[in-house]
């Protein structure tokens, strides 16, 4: 445990532990840490995951790159600095989403390994699963759902990932969805099998 900047700050223990709340749910909790270009699927993919979990009476919460940055986050840009900072405040709220036992699906760039790798210490061992949605840069580009490739091409938008800001691949994920490539449907199949052969959910009475 870091300690705080602040002096006289001193760990609280809770009553109430995440096993607890695991045995109270009837399911565990994990990080699902979505990471990849701009439009390479990451928001879909964790909202079609989550939307699966909910009815199987598991309960999810997404945590979105553009949702958290008009909170949380408004203050950063998209500098790497800002960019590390974004990163840090998320795998800190995940690491407390992960103890309240919800399975957590973060959908945010996060560009750099050396920040990915910071987040997933932060949680217990194997309770961190990082997911690669794997789409390259011509396929993102073309779908550009939000317009902001070519805004980036116009020089309208600076430090763009993948044009102008690099993207660093995960060095081994535990997933790794070929977004380009499969269906929505297979994808979401892919990420709830990892977590059935992990015992984090039940699996579907057959
Ligand atoms: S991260 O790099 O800090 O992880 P984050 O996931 O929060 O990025 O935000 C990325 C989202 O912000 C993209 O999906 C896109 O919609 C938007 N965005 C705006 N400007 C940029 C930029 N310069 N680079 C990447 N994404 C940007």
């Amino acid at each position: 445990m870091t300690t705080p900047t602040a002096s006289n700050v001193i760990w609280h223990e809770a009553t109430v532990s995440r096993q607890d709340r695991a045995a109270l749910r009837g399911h565990g909790s994990a990080i699902l840490w979505f990471t990849g270009l701009s439009g390479s699927g990451k928001s879909t993919m964790a909202n079609g995951v989550n939307g699966e979990l909910h009815r199987r009476g598991v309960t999810g919460y997404v945590l979105d790159g553009d949702n958290v940055r008009h909170g949380l986050c408004n203050d950063l840009g998209f500098t790497d600095a800002d960019r590390i900072e974004n990163i840090r405040r998320i795998g800190e709220v995940a690491k407390l989403f992960l103890d309240a036992g919800v399975i957590t699906l973060t959908a945010f760039v996060s560009p750099f390994q050396a920040d990915r790798d910071r987040a997933r210490a932060l949680a217990p061992p194997g309770d961190f699963l990082e997911i690669y949605c794997a789409a390259d840069l011509t396929t993102c580009e073309q779908r550009d759902p939000k317009g902001l490739y070519a805004k980036a091409r116009a020089g309208e938008i600076k430090h763009f990932t993948g044009l102008d800001s690099p993207y660093e691949p995960p060095q081994s994920p535990e997933l790794v969805i070929r977004t380009g490539d499969c269906s929505l449907q297979e994808g979401i199949d892919q990420v709830l099998g990892a977590l059935e052969q992990r015992q984090l959910i039940p699996p579907l009475p057959v």
